[in-house]
């Protein structure tokens, strides 16, 4: 995409002093089209997308990222077959039980955000142990987005504020700040930085709320082949950007 193009290495040395994303949130897209693409089953696309992953997360905290979110698993990854959400539930969970302490080493904060009461005991259990492990690690957040989907999110949101209030009184009008409180995500920085693998142009029901002012940053890369090297573009090229939140520069 045009506008994604780096004018030149001079043009990225200017953009060094220019602030980093807070906030980087990537939909992780194209491993099933990669491993068709290598004559593999779906699933093992998975594998090699949760592969990927690891460096990222580990590249995002070096470089002072404060949040990271992933899009791991969606509302509507319950429609794929029964066999493809068994595996990336069970990838979940080997990801968590192997990674948690060299996250926690990294000071990497595991967080969640979604409806994770519908996931699998087992799952459920892990992101616990997981959370647990490393609540006391304050250099980056890694935000796991499951069974997450951002109408879901924010009708959540409304009914949990309703049920904070007092029984029988006159409702008070619901304001921006207390319905972003009542998100999953409340007390994080809205994305900076949306990454989205796989060329597909779309936001696909992820962070509807959060999403207003981020950046988007799409490249055709498929997930598996995403390096730390395709996350330096995508932040070099938000480093180009003009952010002007609605008002003008
Ligand atoms: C999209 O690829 C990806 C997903 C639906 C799941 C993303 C999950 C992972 C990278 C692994 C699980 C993550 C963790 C944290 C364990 P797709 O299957 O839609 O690809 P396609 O569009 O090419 O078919």
């Amino acid at each position: 995409m045009e506008d994604n193009l780096i004018s030149g290495a001079a043009g990225h040395e200017m953009m060094q002093d220019r602030p980093l994303p807070r906030h980087i949130a990537i939909i992780m897209d194209g491993n099933g089209r990669w491993a068709i693409r290598h004559g593999l089953p779906r699933v093992l696309g998975h594998r090699e997308g949760v592969k990927a992953l690891k460096p990222i997360v580990k590249e995002c905290s070096r470089l002072g990222i404060e949040v990271l979110t992933v899009y791991a698993f969606s509302t509507e990854n319950w429609a794929r077959p029964a066999g493809e959400v068994n595996t990336l539930m069970a990838l979940l969970e080997e990801f968590l039980d192997s990674e948690t302490p060299e996250l926690k080493a990294q000071g990497v904060s595991i967080r969640t955000i979604g409806d994770i009461g519908q996931l699998p005991v087992s799952a459920q259990a892990a992101l616990a142990r997981s959370r647990r492990d490393t609540a006391n690690q304050s250099k980056m957040v890694l935000n796991l987005a499951l069974n997450y989907g951002g109408r879901d999110e924010l009708v959540r949101a409304v009914n949990r504020w309703l049920a904070s209030q007092p029984l029988g009184g006159v409702l008070p009008a619901l304001d921006v700040d207390t319905l972003a409180q009542h998100l999953d995500t409340a007390g994080l920085p809205d994305p900076d930085l949306l990454i989205r693998s796989s060329g597909e142009v779309r936001l696909s029901n992820f962070l509807l709320w959060q999403m207003a002012y981020a950046e988007i940053y799409i490249t055709d890369v498929l997930w598996p082949d995403f390096t730390p090297e395709e996350l330096q573009k995508a932040i070099a090229v938000f480093r180009m950007r003009e952010r002007r939140f609605g008002g003008h520069s």
